[in-house]
């Protein structure tokens, strides 16, 4: 997979031709190291041009209803793909009930947002535009205005071949730009391969606290570190109204206060933490699992005490910050939109 870049045409071109026939057809897009290969959608394949063109949605503020909002602000590339604010904020200043996840490696999980109510990230994105506490327009209208920008018109009939698109192809260019929002290739991807130099002792011991001590990967698992299950921590339990998480979507009381495991890729840089930005710190995060979360009747039977050392945590902390990598950072604001 990573062979795409060093194959400079220099080398290609002392292959003989009939070798390179015989090639497999290059992957149409690499992903980091330690990351597994995308698995693109039958009815969404990548192509590049779809991905640039979600990216000028992604960022333009012209689909929000007043023009101030767009999927970039409570998800910023210079954030970590977040707002790193406890719950985000809509247009005219309207606070949501939940703190914005991470789009970084999303493309590795079917349900999203925290209560896993949509099956796609096209399910998703269309959201947050008819949502009146975020971006506060309505489906007919986004389309309405993106239709008479010539410059939109263009590009959507190069990729789909209709200048007349509808939701699903906004929805479906958005989908494949998040899908290469991407964060391999960390410290911990290059030990795994073998550097032993990638990580420092106090990461390695945090390894060993991670996975054997305190077994974070019964739900943080896989290289993107979820299994992109529903869980109760018992997070903001104690609340007078506490949020029903999963619940609303499944109607089964057991899941009543589950959220979704989050990625751990980045976390350094997409604090406060958990669905209500409740913890502010990774030396929190650690210090509620040591604890053994808070109490409830639905709490998870993996969420228990853990009697961590001073150093484990210590360490554990090392270890998380060990995840932070690159691919998502070259993802940056286009500097001209279509008109
Ligand atoms: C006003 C802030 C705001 C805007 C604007 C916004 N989002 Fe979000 N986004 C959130 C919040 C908050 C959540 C979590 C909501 C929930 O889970 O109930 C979320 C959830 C998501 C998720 C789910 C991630 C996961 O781990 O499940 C994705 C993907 C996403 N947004 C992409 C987008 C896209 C694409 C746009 C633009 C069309 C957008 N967002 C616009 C705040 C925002
Ligand atoms: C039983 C499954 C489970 C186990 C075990 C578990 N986690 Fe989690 N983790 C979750 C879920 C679910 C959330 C989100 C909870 C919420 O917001 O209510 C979460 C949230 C987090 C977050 C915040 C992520 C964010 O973006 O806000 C961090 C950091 C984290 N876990 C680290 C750890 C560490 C370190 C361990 C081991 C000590 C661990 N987890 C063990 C399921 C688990």
């Amino acid at each position: 997979m990573q062979r795409k870049f060093w194959l400079g045409a220099a080398v290609l071109a002392a292959v003989p031709a009939i070798t390179l026939q015989a090639q497999p057809r290059p992957a149409a897009f690499v992903v980091p190291r330690g990351l597994p290969p995308l698995v693109w959608p039958k009815d969404n394949p990548y192509t590049p041009a779809k991905a640039d063109l979600g990216r000028l949605l992604y960022f333009d503020k012209r689909i929000s209803g007043d023009g101030t909002l767009a999927c970039a602000t409570c998800h910023d590339p210079k954030k970590g793909f977040t707002d790193q604010a406890p719950v985000s904020t809509g247009i005219r200043g309207q606070k949501g009930g939940v703190s914005a996840p991470t789009v970084i490696n999303r493309a590795y999980g079917m349900l999203q947002f925290w209560d896993g109510r949509a099956g796609s990230l096209e399910a998703q994105a269309i959201g947050p535009m008819a949502n009146p506490i975020e971006m506060g327009s309505t489906h007919p209208v986004v389309i309405e205005s993106l239709r008479k920008i010539p410059g939109y018109r263009a590009r959507f009939k190069q990729v789909f071949g209709t200048g007349d698109f509808t939701l699903d192809h906004v929805a479906m260019a958005i989908a494949t730009f998040e899908r290469t929002v991407l964060s391999g290739n960390a410290p911990y991807d290059k030990y795994k391969l073998g550097n032993k130099a990638a990580m420092n002792a106090s990461q390695i011991r945090g390894m060993d606290v991670f996975f054997n001590k305190a077994k974070c990967d019964q739900c943080h698992e896989g290289a993107s570190f979820t299994l992109n299950s529903f869980h109760n921590l018992g997070v903001g339990q104690n609340k007078a109204n506490p949020d029903q998480g999963r619940y609303g979507v499944t109607k089964n009381p057991a899941d009543f206060g589950a959220f979704k495991t989050p990625t751990l890729r980045e976390i350094e840089h997409t604090f406060p933490y958990m669905h209500d930005g409740s913890l502010k710190t990774l030396e929190e995060v650690v210090d509620y699992y040591d604890k053994g979360g808070i109490p409830n009747k639905n709490l998870d039977e993996r969420i228990k005490k853990l009697n961590l050392t001073a150093q484990d945590k210590a360490d554990l902390v090392a270890f998380m910050k060990a995840l932070s990598g690159t691919g998502w950072q070259q993802l940056t604001e286009p500097k001209e939109f279509p008109q």
